[in-house]
């Protein structure tokens, strides 16, 4: 029997297979094998405690493509709205799914479900990581500028899931990575540490938006205020003030650098219009990207 592979963090693969992947989307996307449908007959549950647009959309869409089905379940109306636990909803699910993702609050109870749980547990987002998110934006950064190794990504904005997710991106990649982030919203510690400890990829947080965005290839924000923390809204806005991903801030990055943002994005805070809409902003093709990766994924895990 072989052993079920979760994919809750990107650290769930090895540099090696992330290549793999990343390579399987470009296939996808260019209409490589568009009439397999390796998936067929299979079911994959999307168990999604909060709002979702692009994770949700583009799993659907995908999983609909390779042959399989998705069932949207939304916690408030099954049975573990009522109590049922994580570990007996993990072991009747595995009964009936070929795969789950989950979209979650607390990194734990995707943590916990996957150990109960028998078939593939993907992270949908949680507060911690957003590992589905990394594989689109690798996918775009390749497609623009042909290759990870050796480039320089800047972050700039909060230490959240998204930017957890890209610091192991740059770890598993050799790409180098510097975020600007105001005191107290520092990245992870624990994915900080992991990271600097393996591959040669560059690692720095730093507080100036200028300096971590100085030579930077690709410019990456994301909002300021994540699901889960509106009522921290109000402080959030003061304290992110300068970190704003602006034409003024862009004039220091390469002159060639991309900007991308996970979406959705709150225009006129993390990112002003003008740079969302302008040339070197790539936020489109990130959110298509997607899409072909997530059909690499779950392709990957389930084939
Ligand atoms: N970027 C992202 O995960 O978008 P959704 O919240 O719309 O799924
Ligand atoms: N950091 C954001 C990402 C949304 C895709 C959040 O968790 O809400």
């Amino acid at each position: 029997m072989t052993t079920k592979r979760d994919f809750l963090t990107l650290r769930d693969i090895t540099p090696q297979e992330l290549q793999m992947l990343l390579q399987r989307a470009q296939d996808l996307k260019k209409g490589k094998d568009a009439t397999r449908c390796p998936l067929i007959g299979k079911s994959i549950g999307l168990l999604f405690e909060k709002a979702s647009t692009r994770t949700r959309v583009s799993l659907e869409v995908g999983m609909y493509q390779l042959g399989a089905q998705t069932i949207y379940m939304n916690p408030k109306e099954i049975q573990m709205g009522r109590g049922e636990t994580i570990h007996d909803t993990a072991k009747v699910l595995s009964r009936y799914l070929d795969a789950v993702v989950i979209r979650t609050f607390s990194h734990d109870t995707l943590k916990e479900f996957a150990s109960h749980a028998a078939i593939p547990v993907v992270n949908g987002l949680s507060d911690l990581h957003h590992p589905c998110q990394a594989l689109g934006d690798l996918q775009t950064i390749i497609e623009r500028k042909e290759k990870l190794k050796g480039l320089r990504l800047a972050y700039v904005g909060d230490g959240n899931n998204v930017a957890n997710s890209l610091i192991e991106a740059a770890s598993l990649t050799g790409m180098n990575i510097s975020l600007a982030c105001p005191k107290g919203y520092e990245p992870d510690p624990g994915v900080l540490k992991k990271a600097k400890e393996s591959i040669g990829a560059e690692i720095a947080v730093v507080r100036d938006p200028v300096e971590a965005v100085r030579k930077a290839d690709v410019v990456y924000t994301d909002v300021w205020i994540s699901m889960g923390q509106e009522n921290e809204a109000s402080r959030k806005r003061k304290k992110f003030e300068k970190y704003q991903i602006n034409s003024t801030l862009l004039s220091n990055a390469r002159k060639d650098a991309i900007v991308l943002h996970c979406l959705p994005a709150h225009r006129g805070e993390e990112i002003t219009d003008e740079v969302m809409d302008g040339p070197r902003s790539a936020v489109f093709d990130q959110a298509e990207n997607r899409l072909h990766t997530q059909k690499a994924l779950l392709e990957f895990l389930l084939a």
